[in-house]
């Protein structure tokens, strides 16, 4: 690997966004370019989602450019093969005799898929492996007596683990973000699950100008690499997704998408939500961090704080999600 790569870390593995589930409608073909690999989402006319390595294994046409839904089908455009959502060729138009390997076996690479929270996720694994754990599901992204959902997105030269380190670095909130750091709070790390939360206490001001205390709490779940759900708990209730899909290891899309119960407009609450929403996604929020995160390396053994531990401690926790022999892929059926 040369030396000049700002982050020496493979694509970690993961459950990651691929699309909003409200925006990939029935017979849409999307060309998608994540994780490295050139790939195609597309939902059949039946409703399924797919995605596939993109190139046909016929003579490697992109499904994604100029590919049709044809039923439960994606058609290539090159010489109209058509695959389905697992992965297997199922007609070859002017042939008398399928090739054996489509009898025999998914001749293209499908990625596991699941819609939950508003959201397609595609399980990625550089060894092309199944799941190694589920999509956490939280029904109040979906749930029609609850906001629908908010949503931000933005294009970063950063990777997974970066993302989600800004949460344990404490000091950095002071010169980034100009708030003082959260409450040091507890984190536990189970598995593939790492569960974190600060209780504190927060002046608001009321409509009569008047002030008043109220107890805060934020709550987090990190699943993986690519899934992160915050509850923040203060006038309303907030929840949070931060959605990061790794396009290169260098180079990602992150998206926040927010949902809340549903508030009378001109409520205090309404007044919250706005006003967490802009605390977490505004100018003095992520965008902030964005200029950093475009620039700055990874450094193996930085220079710490005694203070700083619990970096070194999410690091121990993130490292589960490499695979280093990364470049080795199964085989594809010839
Ligand atoms: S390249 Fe796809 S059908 Fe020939
Ligand atoms: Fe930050």
């Amino acid at each position: 690997m040369p030396e000049t790569r700002r982050f020496p870390q493979p694509i970690p593995y993961g459950w990651y966004f691929v699309g909003y589930c409200d925006e990939l409608t029935p017979c849409d073909v999307r060309p998608l370019h994540y994780f490295g690999r050139d790939l195609v989402l597309f939902r059949n006319a039946e409703g399924r989602a797919g995605m596939l390595d993109a190139h046909c294994p016929h003579l490697g046409a992109h499904l994604g450019h100029g590919g049709k839904i044809d039923g439960d089908l994606i058609r290539c455009a090159f010489h109209g093969w058509a695959y389905d959502t697992d992965g297997w060729c199922r007609d070859v138009p002017y042939a008398s005799s399928m090739p054996p390997a489509c009898r025999r076996e998914p001749v293209i690479h499908s990625y596991p898929l699941t819609e939950a929270n508003g959201v397609i996720w595609a399980w990625y694994h550089p060894h092309n492996i199944a799941p190694l754990f589920d999509v956490e599901v939280y029904p109040q992204f979906t749930d029609p007596s609850w906001a629908t959902q908010t949503r931000f997105e933005w294009r970063v030269a950063i990777n997974p683990q970066e993302v989600a380190e800004n949460a344990v670095d404490a000091a950095h909130f002071q010169f980034v973000h100009g708030s003082p750091a959260p409450p040091e709070g507890h984190g536990v790390y189970e598995g593939h699950i790492r569960r974190t939360g600060t209780d504190g206490i927060a002046e608001v001001q009321l409509a009569d100008g008047s002030t008043q205390q109220i107890k805060t709490a934020v709550r987090s779940v990190a699943n993986g690499a690519g899934q992160k759900i915050t509850m923040l708990q203060g006038v309303t209730r907030v929840w949070l997704m931060v959605l990061i899909t790794p396009i290169e290891t260098d180079d990602a899309e992150l998206r926040f998408a927010f949902t809340h119960p549903q508030t009378e407009a001109g409520s205090p609450e309404a007044a919250a939500f706005a006003q967490a929403c802009d605390r977490i996604a505004g100018e003095t929020g992520v965008i902030a961090d964005i200029p950093i995160w475009n620039h700055k390396i990874h450094r193996e053994r930085p220079l710490l704080c005694e203070s700083e531990e619990q970096i070194v401690k999410f690091r121990r926790w993130f490292e589960q999600f490499y695979v280093h022999d990364a470049n080795r892929r199964e085989a594809a059926p010839e």
